[in-house]
């Protein structure tokens, strides 16, 4: 059984077929919309969403198939104990295919060796979050034209962000990628992520305080949130919310063909001033969100389908 858990698991091919895909999605989008008939999604997120659960459950509906599911632990079974792998049980009897938010790192995986359909994590605590990743990938695809041979700043919460984590993941494995990691102190990215895709692979990377001192280095600027809901002490998150808030004077200091991305929700660190700019990409990528959910279910149910046949 194919699952998508960490981006690991999708290989280079792959992840140029879903976007290929995701871009005949685009131009043809009549061609997909009965290749899910008779198929139901099941959304299981223990952790609040906007666009991650709504994205998958459009996306479903486009390709002709049926959404079920809960968007919060307190109103599934969670609440009475239920295990994350006797639920992934019960929902292979319902679904053909399941996403899963958890606050719990592992929860996913946990879930796609218990369950009989595939799994795909939508998030697990401060660790992964592959479908963010591919939206990523196909808005820098479409704006940039190539995925190879760019310096890539992120900045904000490099600790706990875990849309950060897989997309480092992600593009160390393209060439000619150099990362600029900018966050505060307390909120470097992990040694695991350093030593375990940086270093292994000898990507170049610089980490820094200071945003505006590099900004005009980026190809790509991926602005994320301080994420308050990982941390122990509220002192700290309120100390460390606003440490960047990117302004149209800051951007002023950017590459004319910069592109500003954010997985969203944004607090702070965008001021809505900057969303005219051309160089703005963040709503954009809430669209590529839907079109690569749709790939992606298409290519596991398909992957479900001929092992079983
Ligand atoms: C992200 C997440 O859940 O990690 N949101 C999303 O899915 N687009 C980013 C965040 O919450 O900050």
């Amino acid at each position: 059984m194919r699952h998508l858990i960490g981006m690991d698991d999708l290989s280079i091919a792959d992840i140029d077929s879903l976007i290929a895909t995701a871009e005949d999605i685009i131009a043809n989008p009549k061609k997909y919309s009965e290749v899910c008939r008779g198929k139901k999604l099941a959304t299981l997120f223990y952790e609040p969403s906007t666009r991650t659960r709504l994205s998958f459950e459009a996306a479903m509906m486009e390709l002709g198939g049926g959404v079920l599911g809960f968007s919060e632990a307190q109103s599934s079974s969670a609440a009475k104990g239920e295990s994350v792998a006797d639920t992934a049980k019960v929902i292979s009897c319902f679904a053909d295919i399941m996403v899963m938010r958890h606050f719990k790192e592992g929860a996913p995986m946990v879930a796609s060796l218990n369950a009989s359909v595939p799994v795909i994590n939508a998030g697990d605590g401060g660790h992964n979050h592959p479908t963010q990743t591919l939206t990523d990938l196909l808005t820098i695809k479409r704006e940039k034209g190539r995925l190879t041979d760019m310096t890539i700043g992120l900045c904000g919460d490099l600790k706990f962000g875990r849309t950060v984590h897989s997309l480092i993941t992600a593009m160390a494995r393209y060439a000619g990628i150099r990362f600029v990691l900018i966050s505060p102190e307390e909120l470097k990215i992990p040694d695991y992520i350093k030593h375990e895709v940086l270093d292994r692979n000898a990507i170049p990377y610089e980490e820094t305080t200071d945003l505006e001192a590099v900004l005009s280095s980026l190809d790509v600027l991926y602005m994320t949130r301080v994420q308050k809901e990982r941390f122990f002490n509220e002192q700290d998150y309120i100390r460390l919310k606003d440490s960047y808030i990117l302004t149209p004077l800051k951007l002023a200091k950017a590459k004319a063909d910069c592109s500003v991305l954010h997985p969203l929700p944004r607090v702070n660190e965008i001021s809505v001033g900057v969303d005219a700019d051309a160089r703005a990409c963040y709503f954009k990528q809430v669209l590529c969100g839907k079109y690569i959910r749709m790939a992606l279910i298409k290519m596991l149910l398909e992957a479900k389908e001929k092992e079983e046949a």
